[in-house]
């Protein structure tokens, strides 16, 4: 192989003043925006990729009479996918100089989480807590945490389209018996409410899907975790993954936001 560099950049981690003066907590926002591709997706599914590259040469020379084979590379649902998602932990690991209190992520399929819990534990940050948010219409991970097993949503109704998975994947499902994961959901209007506050905070332009991750501190989740004692008052910085995204542009948010009544 050619290179063996990453496909995804190590992304900025840094503290953002407006979050933290709402929360009432230091807040600290890792921007996987900055991807090249606009989101952290690319940290797992390159990985895969170049995982897959190595194994393709044997492959290609065993299937080399008859048509190529395409693989299937599962978004959110696949060990290596994880893998390369926990590189994002291991990047706060050497960015921040104290242990976090929290650590947001938007929930779909689960990857994200996955990635996330693994590389927790790969820095011995294995008690960090976990706020898993997701929008109503698109609540797969919190309606099977309130049925205790694997839910499949009847239908996708949530604008927050990339988080999107009717069902999470069952290694999300074990994890959240192993780590403390908080799974909360907002409404769509709190999800496009923090895109667009953000915007006019950090000059930074996301997907509802990243919305909702942000709507932990837009919609005081990070104050009623504290207020009922699930995380402490005193707590170390929360670490916001801003998840990024492409399928948004000024156009699209104002169209969601006439949409949702809220212009
Ligand atoms: C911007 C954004 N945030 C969050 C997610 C959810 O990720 P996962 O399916 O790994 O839980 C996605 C998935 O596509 C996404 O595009």
């Amino acid at each position: 192989m050619k290179t063996q560099k990453p496909l995804h950049v190590a992304t900025p981690v840094r503290q953002s003043l407006a979050l933290t003066k709402l929360a009432g907590t230091s807040v600290y926002i890792k921007l996987e925006s900055s991807q090249p591709t606009g989101s952290f997706k690319i940290r797992g599914i390159g990985h895969f990729c170049k995982t897959a590259l190595n194994e393709s040469i044997e492959f290609g020379m065993q299937l080399v009479a008859n048509n190529p084979g395409w693989i299937f590379i599962s978004p959110f649902d696949d060990p290596l996918i994880w893998e390369g998602h926990s590189s994002l932990v291991m990047e706060l690991a050497v960015d921040l100089e104290e242990k976090p209190g929290a650590i947001v992520v938007s929930v779909g399929g689960g990857g994200l989480l996955n990635g996330v819990v693994e590389g927790l534990r790969r820095v011995n940050w294995a008690d960090v807590p976990i706020v898993a948010v997701e929008t109503y219409g698109a609540h797969s991970l919190n309606a099977a945490m309130k049925a205790g097993k694997l839910v499949t949503l009847p239908a996708i109704t949530s604008v927050a389209t990339t988080l999107g998975l009717v069902r999470v994947s069952a290694q999300t499902m074990k994890l959240v018996g192993e780590h403390t994961v908080f799974s909360e959901v907002v409404s769509d209007q709190e999800a496009v409410r923090a895109v667009d506050h953000f915007v006019d905070d950090e000059k930074i332009l996301v997907e509802p899907a990243c919305g909702a991750a942000l709507s932990a501190v837009y919609s005081h989740i990070i104050r009623k975790l504290q207020s009922e004692g699930k995380l402490a008052e005193e707590l170390g910085p929360v670490v916001v993954v801003v998840c990024g995204g492409n399928n948004i542009s000024m156009e699209e948010l104002r169209k969601l936001k006439k949409k949702l009544g809220m212009m």
